[in-house]
C-alpha cells in the first residue's frame, strides 16, 4: 500500500510538472490547474483518497510526502503563471536594423540659428563673443555711452524703466537695456585694448507692435578697438559679414547719421536682390566713450556697429511679420 501510494505521488508529480512546463498560454495553464490541482475533481483528490486508505501508522509519513509533492506542483504552477502573464517580446518580429518612423525631435529657433550663423561668420574674422545683462543701469545704458541726462533716448516713453536702485557709487535708474551697446562699455571697462568682440542678445523698447516692430528684439553689437582702426575696416567687416550670411556678393552702403557714442556715425544698408535694406547703426567709437572707460583716444581708435537680428532672419527665411518669431506657433517653428 505504501509503495503504491508513493509511486502514485511520484507519477502525479512528474506528469504535473511536464504539463505545467508545456502550457504555452494562460488558458492552457488553467486546464492543467483544474486537472492537477483542482479542489473538486482534480487528481490531487485521488491522492488524498489514497491517504485515507492507508494504515494508521503509515499515515504521518505518507501525509508528509503528499504535502511535499503538492507544494512542489503548486509552486511550479505559480511560477509558470507569472511567466505567462509577462508581456511577450516577439523576438523574431523586431528587426532593429530596419528604419522606423522618424522620431519627432526639437529644432533651433530661427533667431537662434541666425545668431549661431552670425557667431560663426564673425568668429572667422577674429571676433569673440561677449555677454552682458539684459537688466541694466543708467551708467551702462546711457552715461558711459555719452548720452547726456536730457537726451531724448532716455525718454520714459521709449524705455522700460523698472526702478531706482543703488548700483556702484549711488542710486541709479534700472531698465531693460534698450540696446546691446551696453556690452561695449562692460567689455572695455574690464579689458585693455586691443578688443574685438561681438555681443548678441535681447533688447527692449516699448514700441507699438506691428509687422516690423516688437517691444523685444535682438541685436548683434560689434566692437573693435586697436591702434589704427579706420572706417574702411568697419565697411570691410560689414561687407564680408553680409556677403557670408546672405550668400550673394552684396554691396554695403553707409548713410550719414548720428549716435552719441560714435563719431562719425552711419546707418548701414545692404543691396540684396535689387533692394536696399537697412541693417542698423555703426560708426567710429566717440573719443568721449574711450575716455570714459580709461582708454586713451590719442593711442587707440575703434569702430562699433549694432545690427538688428530679426531683420536678417526675415530676409534670409522670407518671414514677412516679426511677430511670427515670438508666438511659439509650432506650425511656424517646425518649418525651420
Ligand atoms: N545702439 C544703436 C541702436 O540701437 C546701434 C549702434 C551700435 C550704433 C553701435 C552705432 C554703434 O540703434
Amino acid at each position: 500500500m505504501t509503495a503504491d501510494a508513493q509511486a502514485a505521488f511520484a507519477s502525479y508529480k512528474d506528469e504535473a510538472l511536464v504539463a505545467i512546463a508545456a502550457a504555452s498560454s494562460e488558458d492552457a495553464l488553467e486546464t492543467v490547474r483544474v486537472e492537477f490541482l483542482g479542489k473538486k475533481r482534480g487528481r490531487l483528490r485521488d491522492l488524498q483518497a489514497l491517504l485515507g486508505k492507508a494504515e494508521a501508522d503509515e499515515r504521518p509519513m505518507l501525509g508528509k510526502a503528499f504535502n511535499e509533492v503538492r507544494v512542489e506542483v503548486q509552486t511550479a504552477f505559480e511560477a509558470r503563471q507569472a511567466a505567462l502573464a509577462r508581456p511577450q517580446v516577439a523576438a523574431a518580429a523586431v528587426d532593429v536594423t530596419l528604419p522606423g518612423p522618424r522620431p519627432v525631435i526639437g529644432r533651433r529657433h530661427p533667431i537662434t540659428r541666425t545668431m549661431d550663423d552670425f557667431k560663426d561668420i564673425v568668429g572667422r574674422m577674429g571676433f569673440s563673443v561677449a555677454t552682458g545683462p539684459e537688466l541694466e543701469d543708467d551708467h551702462h545704458n546711457f552715461v558711459a555711452l555719452n548720452i547726456p541726462p536730457v537726451h531724448p533716448a532716455r525718454d520714459p516713453l521709449d524705455n522700460f524703466y523698472l526702478a531706482t536702485a543703488s548700483v556702484g557709487s549711488g542710486d541709479q535708474a534700472v531698465l531693460m537695456r534698450s540696446q546691446t551697446s551696453t556690452v561695449q562699455i562692460r567689455v572695455m571697462e574690464q579689458t585693455a585694448p586691443p578688443v574685438r568682440i561681438v555681443s548678441l542678445g535681447r533688447c527692449y523698447r516699448p514700441d507699438t507692435i506691428d509687422a516690423t516692430h516688437h517691444c523685444m528684439f535682438h541685436q548683434m553689437e560689434g566692437l573693435a578697438v586697436d591702434t589704427d582702426i579706420t572706417m574702411a575696416d568697419l565697411k570691410t567687416v560689414l561687407k564680408h559679414f553680409a556677403t557670408a550670411f546672405l550668400g550673394d556678393d552684396v554691396s554695403v552702403r553707409f548713410r550719414p547719421s548720428f549716435f552719441p557714442f560714435t563719431e562719425p556715425s552711419v546707418e548701414v544698408d545692404v543691396l540684396w536682390r535689387d533692394r536696399w535694406l537697412e541693417l542698423g547703426g555703426a560708426g567710429m567709437v566717440d573719443p568721449n566713450v574711450l575716455r570714459q572707460v580709461g582708454y586713451d583716444p590719442d593711442e587707440v581708435t575703434g569702430f562699433a556697429f549694432g545690427l538688428g537680428i530679426e531683420r536678417f532672419s526675415m530676409m534670409r527665411y522670407q518671414v514677412t511679420d516679426i511677430r511670427r518669431f515670438f508666438e511659439n506657433d509650432y506650425r511656424f517653428l517646425s518649418q525651420f
